[in-house]
């Protein structure tokens, strides 16, 4: 008999969809004390006035999507009275695009394609907000997209003051941001931080433990009973810490089950983990590369090239003599950008003199991968 490839008739998942990237789990735990902080932003709202500002601030994979989407959906149940308008920051960078994202979910559609000026879709907007007496929240997901732009002061700006044009209208602004270096504080300009005000929510990465509960719930619902033993779980776990990233245990078991059952087992063996691992482990680098600036990326890949090139360790110094020109950048932005790829993991900076300004470079993915993947 000839060998069959797909074994379309035996399956290991009992719903595949609770491993997709954007699936919004029914059981989500341990965010109980940032859903209630939400939840508190929104209460003037619900009462007639103004939804209060905030920023939700952690490391990407900490739920802070998530946290908001819930809270949206919720709101949209509970009431007419408050227009939750999710706008994410990857998809649209210009003030146009948020716009046209807010004026789609108030009228249904998009506006015209030819020949809406800014102006006329803030109008279209103000009056209906006025008309319909709704109060307006926006939530700008990776919001520091905008910042590289310039473009969040502008957005934030003209959102919050929407009721001098509009009088009556009422608008607030939850920007979720994965950069924690990023000060709000100093870099928005100060007509815009008077104005603006946010609560800061904060979202602290995930244990172990957590890890554990949140895989241990999607095998539960995902997978038939026993196809990941607890032994394997841990395993799991275990790897899905090296990258502290939740999303790459998500994948991570996905794939182990995938490879079990090519396999024709019906459980998860330890080299099913392993060598999922070696896929899984890109979904971080993935995510991350997507919400950098074209600067950071540039910067990102030029360490990876460089990496590439040669065997003895890159220093901050020599990186900098690289790329000041093209980058046209300064010792220390240029180093701020050095930090923020060390606090998501990209790569790990090592301090070589103390005091001193120079530190070793570590990419932390292959070299091969990272010039891919940053295109
Ligand atoms: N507390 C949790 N319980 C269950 N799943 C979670 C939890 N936190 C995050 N996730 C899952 O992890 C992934 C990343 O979460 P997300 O909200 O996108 O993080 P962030 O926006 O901080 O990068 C999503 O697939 C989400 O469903
Ligand atoms: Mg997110």
């Amino acid at each position: 008999m000839q060998k069959r490839f797909l074994h379309a008739d035996q399956t290991l998942f009992r719903d595949v969809d609770v491993f997709e990237i954007d699936h919004v789990p029914d059981l989500f735990d341990y965010r109980e004390k940032q859903l209630d902080e939400l939840a508190f932003q929104i209460r003037p709202a619900l009462r007639g006035g103004r939804s209060l500002n905030a920023v939700c601030r952690g490391l990407p994979g900490t739920g802070k999507t998530t946290s908001v989407l819930r809270i949206f959906t919720e709101l949209e149940q509970a009431t007419k009275k408050v227009l939750p308008v999710y706008v994410n920051c990857q998809n649209d960078r210009t003030k146009y695009m948020v716009y046209s994202r807010i004026y789609a979910k108030i009228f249904g559609h998009a506006p015209p394609r030819t020949g809406l000026s800014i102006r006329s879709v803030m109008d279209a907007i103000g009056d209906a907000l006025q008309k319909r007496e709704i109060s307006l929240l926006v939530c700008l997901d990776d919001a520091n997209l905008l910042q590289y732009n310039s473009t969040l002061n502008d957005v934030l700006n003209s959102l919050l003051r929407l009721h001098q044009d509009y009088p009556g209208v009422r608008a607030g602004v939850f920007a979720i941001v994965s950069d924690m270096d990023l000060d709000l504080g100093r870099e928005l300009d100060a007509w815009v931080v008077s104005v603006f005000r946010p609560t800061m929510i904060y979202f602290p990465i995930y244990d172990a433990d957590e890890i554990r509960g949140i895989l241990r719930e999607r095998v539960r619902v995902g997978l038939y009973p026993n196809v990941v033993s607890p032994e394997m779980l841990n395993r799991i776990v275990e790897q899905t810490m090296e990258t502290g990233d939740v999303r790459v245990g998500i994948d991570l078991v996905k794939r182990s089950v995938m490879y079990a059952e090519a396999a024709g087992r019906t459980a998860v063996l330890k080299e099913d983990v392993m060598a999922a691992y070696e896929q899984a482990k890109h979904v971080h680098l993935a995510f991350t590369i997507r919400s950098l600036s074209a600067g950071e990326r540039r910067l990102l890949r030029r360490i990876a090239e460089l990496s590439r090139e040669q065997t003895e360790p890159l220093t901050s110094g020599a990186v900098y003599a690289e790329v000041k020109g093209t980058l046209k950048i300064g010792y220390t932005a240029f180093f701020k950008r050095l930090c923020k790829l060390d606090s998501l993991r990209l790569v790990t900076l090592i301090r070589v003199q103390s005091g001193g300004r120079s530190s070793e470079i570590m990419l932390r993915y292959e070299a091969e991968k990272v010039v891919e993947v940053c295109g």
